[in-house]
């Protein structure tokens, strides 16, 4: 190996440059939701992954200062709304804290009762089964128990702190 071919990295792992670094990683955005004691309750979140087809497991990962997350875990059935194209201004609106987030949001209960948030272009009912203290977040894991999805529409991304479409090639 030449050593002048190896790649000399940024050893400075503070918050910011995480941030800055993982913002390359373009992903969909989801709201996550649940209807505690008949509110319904939810947050943003990029954090999901696919883990398991069989059984079918999804994950996720809330940070420790989310409000919604505490309640979502109590409830224990949720629904995953994968975002459409044109639900940046929803996006926004779930992630912040302490708001009346449903205002104005058209929803309906899916089979689990959680709100599906009207547009999105998936719902994937699941049940939380289990949580994993992971740094500043929740590594939080869930089995899934009812998908549906509207194959026409295009996705919403999130990369670089700005939203964006897809174009495919
Ligand atoms: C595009 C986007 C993705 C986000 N992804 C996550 C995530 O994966 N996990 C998380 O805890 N917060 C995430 N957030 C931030 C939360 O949505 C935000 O902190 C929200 O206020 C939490 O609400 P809560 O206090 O009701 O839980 C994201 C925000 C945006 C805009």
């Amino acid at each position: 190996m030449n050593t002048d071919d190896v790649l000399l990295l940024d050893e400075d792992l503070s918050a910011p440059n995480l941030r800055r670094v993982w913002g390359s990683f373009a992903t969909g955005v989801a709201v996550v939701t649940a209807l505690d004691d008949g509110e319904p309750i939810g947050f943003t979140c990029q954090s999901l992954v696919s883990v398991s087809l069989d059984p079918p497991l999804l994950s996720f990962c809330p940070a420790r200062t989310s409000t919604s997350w505490p309640r979502l875990r109590t409830v224990g059935a949720l629904c995953v709304n994968i975002l459409a194209h044109d639900q940046h201004d929803l996006c926004r609106a779930f992630a912040r804290t302490g708001t009346d987030k449903f205002l104005d949001v058209e929803w309906a209960p899916t089979g689990n009762g959680s709100p599906a948030v009207r547009g999105a272009m998936a719902h994937i009912d699941a049940t939380v089964v289990g949580e994993y203290d992971a740094g500043d977040h929740t590594i939080a894991l869930a089995r899934v128990t009812g998908v549906t999805s509207d194959e026409d529409q295009p996705p919403l991304l999130f990369f670089r702190g700005t939203f964006g479409g897809f174009s495919g090639r």
